[in-house]
């Protein structure tokens, strides 16, 4: 999960790294107060998560509060490669003297952490990177070990960061290397780490990416979440506790396993090739023990998704046998039914695997006006994809 500037310069704060003083809003109206706690000037930042807010207009100096008012009127409601900005963040200008990048991330193809760090940071460090690679250093860092006082060192050093921000710089790295670990971030990036007219060290631009596998034992992250842009039933899935990723097709796939999904996903699209053009509208993998009530959550939201035009079953029964999987499928369309949530669009049912003839015989004798049996993968894959171009 990407941050907001605004919400990965909370996280440093709480981590004791220097920010500046910073507020954020909806509305511009509410800017000029927040100026005047900063003493009249203040910096407009558009709060979008997305590279390049400065040069695409979205950062930008204020000089007295009407002016603050005013830019961050502006940048309220500006497009940005996308992305629109429905909060702006003030923060306290800055007299920067030197712009420089640090950054800790995962770095998977090695295995291992990575701190990356150039005293040519500022806006674009991509460019840095092409260009004059040898000014930005790279120096791994074992996951163990952590960033010491003397791993610290290493990365100043191999930046080459001048003598006297030496130690402040190394301070810094060994708090944002708290912030990296204590918060289960994957990235953690601050461009520009800036020296002040007055020598110090300050973050001035954050962006952190969480990982969402360590949510479990992060409970203050879901405050984190940006509700309003989260799929509707992307979130309705994750509320039940489902594997669910929308697409943007018209066959909904219900599989179980991961790897089933993904790959039923290929066959559907493949499919698609010979009926219009139909893609398959989601990824939901229920898992191995597929009950009744996973099932029906399942095609719940599979259902609520008015892109889909047909339901593509795919079970390959393992440890749970396919006559669970089909009596779940019939209690789940009964549910449903329950519900008043009647069922309306076609779906077609592969079961192969364990006790996969009683599964079979259980849908036949169920005796659903909606439901069809196929028995390979590719052909349920085609029927579903035919229905789905009716
Ligand atoms: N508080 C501040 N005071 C003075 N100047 C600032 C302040 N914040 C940002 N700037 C200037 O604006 C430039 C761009 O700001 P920032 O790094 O926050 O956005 P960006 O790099 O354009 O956005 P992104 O990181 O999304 O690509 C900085 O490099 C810095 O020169
Ligand atoms: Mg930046």
């Amino acid at each position: 999960m990407d941050l907001f500037e605004y919400q990965a310069r909370d996280l440093f704060a709480k981590h004791g790294v220097p920010v500046l003083d910073g507020d954020v809003i909806e509305t511009a109206a509410d800017a000029a107060a927040i100026a005047e706690r900063f003493g009249g000037r203040a910096v407009v930042k558009a709060q979008v998560k997305v590279g390049g807010r400065g040069k695409a207009g979205g950062v930008k100096l204020a000089s007295d509060p009407q002016d603050v008012v005013a830019k961050a009127e502006a940048i309220l409601g500006m497009d940005i490669k996308g992305h629109t900005v429905h909060k702006v963040m003030l923060a306290q200008t800055a007299d920067i003297q030197e712009e420089y990048y640090v950054s800790f991330l995962l770095d998977r193809t090695n295995r291992t952490f990575l701190a990356m760090a150039s005293v040519e940071g500022g806006v674009e460090i991509e460019v840095v990177a092409e260009e004059n690679p040898d000014a930005l250093a790279k120096i791994p860092v074992d996951a163990n070990e952590g960033v010491t006082a003397e791993k610290a060192a290493e990365i100043v050093a191999a930046a080459k960061f001048p003598a006297e921000i030496a130690d402040q710089v190394a301070d810094v790295l060994q708090k944002l290397w708290v912030v990296f670990v204590k918060e289960d971030a994957l990235l953690v990036e601050v461009n520009p780490l800036i020296k002040s007219g007055d020598g110090k060290i300050i973050a001035l631009d954050g962006k952190v990416s969480l990982d969402e596998n360590a949510e479990f034992r992060q409970p203050d992250h879901e405050a984190l979440e940006d509700k309003a842009a989260a799929n509707p039933l992307e979130a309705a899935a994750k509320a039940k506790g489902l594997n669910y990723v929308k697409l943007d097709g018209q066959v909904g796939i219900i599989g179980n396993g991961a790897g089933l999904v993904m790959s039923t996903l290929d066959v559907v699209a493949y499919a698609g090739e010979n009926h219009g053009g139909v893609k398959p509208a989601n990824f939901l993998d229920i898992g191995g023990g597929a009950s009744a009530e996973v099932m029906a959550n399942g095609l719940e939201i599979i259902l609520g998704d008015t892109d889909v035009k047909s339901v593509f079953v795919n079970v390959f029964g393992g440890i749970t046998a396919c006559d669970a999987v089909a009596n779940g499928i019939v209690q789940a369309l009964a549910l449903l039914e329950g519900k008043g949530e009647a069922v309306t669009k076609p779906l077609v049912v592969r079961l192969d695997g364990n006790n996969a003839e009683l599964g079979r015989q259980i849908l036949t004798d169920a005796n659903h006006p909606l439901v069809e049996q196929v028995d390979t993968m590719d052909g349920a894959a085609d029927r579903a994809a035919e229905l789905a171009n009716k």
